[in-house]
């Protein structure tokens, strides 16, 4: 966070580009390092590369252990639908705010497309965590990180004093 290469708007892949070693190396780099640090996600931006991909999804996450599962997606270019006009609360870190958690407001169900990493359509209607991930991921393509999408400062602090049991996996270095 405070990196100005956060703050931009990414650029769409072409089509024609899914294909190359450099996208396909990327997308190879962005799940490993998601892995690599328990994510949930991870955007292209998040490691300088201003382009709209974004990768997520996980069985069980021990840096959000109540959290559904979402399956392992690669999502390019992708388009939100906005399905339901009801926000949901709910906690939120992300790997550019190391050791921050928040109380952010998301849509409790959308549409999402794309393109995967062959190129092929994806499109999906979902709900709840699933739909947060979406959303927190894809505000990466548009410059905006979850402290700026906060209403209530009073749930905004340190991730070793608001859950000590999960610091082990969310450092505040
Ligand atoms: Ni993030």
């Amino acid at each position: 966070m405070g990196d100005p290469r956060l703050l931009r708007i990414a650029d769409p892949v072409l089509v024609d580009a899914i294909g190359s070693v450099e996208i396909q190396g990327l997308i190879d780099d962005l799940l490993e390092t998601m892995y690599a640090v328990n994510g949930a996600g991870l955007a292209a931006p998040q490691i300088g590369i201003n382009q709209q991909i974004l990768v997520f999804g996980f069985d069980e996450n021990p840096r959000y252990p109540d959290a559904q599962a979402v399956p392992e997606t690669i999502l390019i270019n992708p388009v939100i639908t906005i399905l339901s006009n009801d926000l949901e609360d709910d906690w939120e870190g992300c790997l550019s705010v190391p050791g921050l958690r928040a109380h952010v407001p998301r849509y409790t169900k959308i549409r999402y497309q794309g393109l995967d990493r062959a190129g092929d359509t994806i499109d999906r209607t979902v709900e709840d965590f699933h739909a947060r991930v979406v959303q927190h991921e894809h505000d990466h393509l548009v410059g905006k990180l979850f402290p700026m999408r906060v209403r209530d400062f009073s749930r905004f602090g340190f991730t070793d004093i608001l859950f000590p049991e999960l610091s082990v996996h969310d450092t505040r270095e």
